[in-house]
């Protein structure tokens, strides 16, 4: 391998000149001609059947094209669904069945957004209501064991003896709401047919998985469909699917024969889009009295839609961070009337870890240990339940680096040991893992004869700089300067590639294209000729040795908290991160404070509110539905231990979503470290501080 020049180098994204001066175009900016839009109504009971919607009583009003709704929309097929089986969710428009409060029953579609939307608000829907159950416990008599789809149950050791054996016992419960994606720029999509074939414009994380899927519900060849994703204003897991602005826009476009747009609208985005369901998560942990686990216990259960399967995997830290002689899992699924739960930030991890490590934090109180000194003593040499090596586990050194940098070590372990004027001040850390690894893609390569190299990957940028670190990739497999390197993603025409998600895009476009750099610099070539490499990674990936692949993270922080008020401020908050190789230090740095508030964010402000009687959202707007705004966050420090990932080119681990999952608990730790407290309900507000 030649040198590495442009990996880890710190480069401004390449789009960003684009985006600040309104040039760069995001789904729902693409000019059109004959374009039409499409405004969704959405059902406003919890469970039901539809008696009648009154399309009669729209059809006139001004500029409107038609309505679709299950009498007339375009059958889908039922068998398209997402990783994880067929999912009803994307059934929409096919039956009378009302099945949560806030799915889509009509397109309204009309000249222009603004008549499209009055005729939205006006169109008369009536509903057979049924009586729906919308209230989550982890002992509902709906409760069943989880779909291992992944994170399946585990056994190792005799649990109940070691937890009889142990000096010290922590047996606790601790809750997470419902919580929403909540990027930026909404749900966005436009459809149209040239010929037979379908084209699409759409605000997702990965073109060609979604492109698959609309090929599926539509019954049409893959080849009869293209996606395109230019500009993407962030997924957070909400993008990861196909989207009902998708679906329904292909409906308006196959039905009224011109481009349909489909933008939702906020409210819409909380109410149709994924959402992470409400957790509650018994934990026991035993160890002896100088801190060593004997038994780890985590069984969470989770609310679930019955259309579509997922797993809210997470128990996936607790099979990874610690070392003990026995270990249980469990996960337990609550069907019930709501919107189906998908992949959300740090998806599993984060309110896996958050009960994890608010449990470590209550064991290290009653060992009367400093928290960080039981995370240490309890290091594992190899996977705790799998028994396999780690690829690369630098967690001790996240671990001693960001205590010496926060000054840990004159921390007064007592609670509500320290006062500044009124206030209370508290400290807290968590560690914590996210998995890693690659998925197939595939990518060209072409020498053109200018000297430059055309680099083909059907990867997405969400925002977060994929472009950037994409280019500085292939420069360094090809062994070429950036300026070289032409640069094409966003478009499900560009090949199998595997989405934005799952902190696994970078490594798994990285891969790709190393190896098509690698086959193109071994050909012989005539400069004079054009020459092309694609390379699929599927059998390079299944020939990968089977290890524990984690990135990891140690959070520190300091918190005060007004015991009148119970006003918690994060005033510190400190992230050391092993990611494998950074691939540029600016945007990935970026990316895991961005998910540091996203974690800030999670403890302290978000919650999906549901109104049981109505079993409606009552909070589906920014203005109900708090996110961490400026005010609430420090100055946030981030940085990297040196880290490499063996067996994966350059040694890139993924940084997409470790920077959310550790944060939760390190606030709620110190709000405890503050108060004398303890948060085991997310998120940590006012009446549950006082
Ligand atoms: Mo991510 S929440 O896996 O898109």
């Amino acid at each position: 391998m030649n040198a590495v020049n442009s990996i880890g180098v710190a480069r401004p994204r390449i789009e960003g000149q684009a985006k600040v001066t309104g040039r760069a175009r995001y789904a729902a900016d693409k000019p059109m001609r004959d374009l039409a839009f499409g405004s969704v109504v959405v059902s406003t009971v919890a469970r039901g059947r539809i008696r009648d919607i009154d399309v009669a009583a729209v059809k006139g009003m001004p500029g409107v094209l038609g309505v679709i709704d299950y009498r007339n929309a375009p059958r889908l097929n039922p068998e398209a669904g997402h990783f994880f089986g067929p999912d009803g969710g994307l059934q929409l428009l096919q039956d009378d069945v009302i099945p949560f409060a806030g799915r889509a029953v009509a397109l309204v579609v009309a000249e222009t957004l603004e008549q499209a939307k009055a005729a939205a608000d006006t169109l008369p829907v009536t509903y057979d209501q049924e009586p729906h159950d919308t209230g989550f416990t982890a002992d509902h008599p709906n409760a069943r064991p989880a779909a291992p789809l992944f994170d399946g149950p585990e056994d190792i050791g005799d649990l109940e003896a070691e937890l009889a054996a142990s000096a010290v016992v922590v047996d606790e419960r601790y809750h997470t709401p419902e919580e929403h994606c909540s990027a930026m720029e909404p749900h966005s999509a436009t459809a149209w047919w040239e010929g037979e074939r379908l084209q699409a414009i759409d605000s997702n994380q990965g073109p060609f998985f979604i492109a698959t899927v609309l090929a599926t519900l539509f019954s049409l060849g893959f080849e009869q469909v293209r996606v395109r994703t230019e500009h993407v204003g962030g997924g957070f897991g909400s993008k990861g699917m196909c989207g009902p602005q998708l679906v329904l826009a292909t409906m308006g476009a196959t039905l009224f024969r011109r481009p349909v747009r489909v933008t939702l609208t906020r409210d819409q985005v909380f109410l149709m889009t994924a959402m992470r369901p409400a957790t509650e998560q018994p934990i026991r942990l035993g160890a002896d009295a100088d801190g060593r686990l004997r038994a780890i216990q985590h069984e969470p259960a989770f609310e679930l839609s019955p259309l579509a399967e997922y797993i809210e995997g997470c128990t996936e830290p607790t099979k990874t961070l610690y070392a003990a002689p026995a270990i249980r899992t469990r996960n337990t699924a609550v069907p019930l009337d709501i919107l189906p739960p998908y992949s959300m930030r740090g998806p599993g991890a984060a309110p896996g870890s958050f009960a994890l490590e608010s449990a470590m934090d209550e064991l290290a109180e009653r060992l009367g240990l400093d928290p960080l000194e039981l995370r240490l003593r309890n290091e594992p040499a190899v996977g705790p339940v799998s028994g396999l090596p780690f690829s690369s586990r630098n967690l001790v050194a996240c671990l001693r680096t960001g205590a010496e940098r926060f000054g840990w070590a004159t921390r007064d372990h007592r609670p509500r040991t320290r006062r500044e004027g009124h206030l209370l001040v508290g400290t807290g850390m968590a560690a914590t893992s996210f998995s890693v690894g690659a998925f197939p893609s595939v990518a060209s390569i072409t020498a053109e004869v200018d000297g430059t190299f055309t680099v083909i990957i059907a990867a997405t940028d969400l925002g977060t700089g994929a472009r950037t670190a994409l280019t500085a990739i292939a420069a360094d497999a090809l062994a070429i300067d950036t300026e070289r390197v032409r640069l094409r993603i966003s478009d499900s025409e560009l090949g199998p590639a595997w989405s934005a998600g799952g902190s696994r895009g970078t490594t798994s476009w990285a891969w790709a294209i190393t190896e098509a750099a690698a086959q193109l610099r071994d050909q012989p070539r005539d400069p004079s000729r054009r020459v092309t490499v694609t390379v699929d990674t599927t059998q390079l990936l299944n020939d990968l040795p089977s290890m524990e692949r984690h990135a990891y993270s140690a959070v520190f922080t300091e918190v005060t908290v007004d015991p009148a008020t119970g006003e918690v401020r994060v005033r510190r908050l400190l992230g050391m991160f092993a990611v494998g190789q950074v691939v540029n230090p600016l945007t990935a740095r970026s990316q895991v404070i961005g998910g540091m508030i996203g974690g800030l964010s999670m403890a302290l402000h978000e919650e999906g509110v549901r109104d049981q009687v109505s079993g409606r959202h009552v909070n589906a707007d920014f203005a109900g539905y708090h996110i961490a705004a400026h005010a609430d966050v420090p100055d946030i420090e981030a940085d990297f231990v040196p880290d490499y990932e063996p067996g994966i080119p350059f040694g890139i681990k993924g940084a997409g979503e470790i920077g959310n999952v550790g944060t939760a608990a390190a606030i709620a730790n110190a709000v405890w470290h503050a108060t004398g407290k303890r948060q085991r309900r997310l998120p940590i507000r006012l009446d549950r501080v006082v």
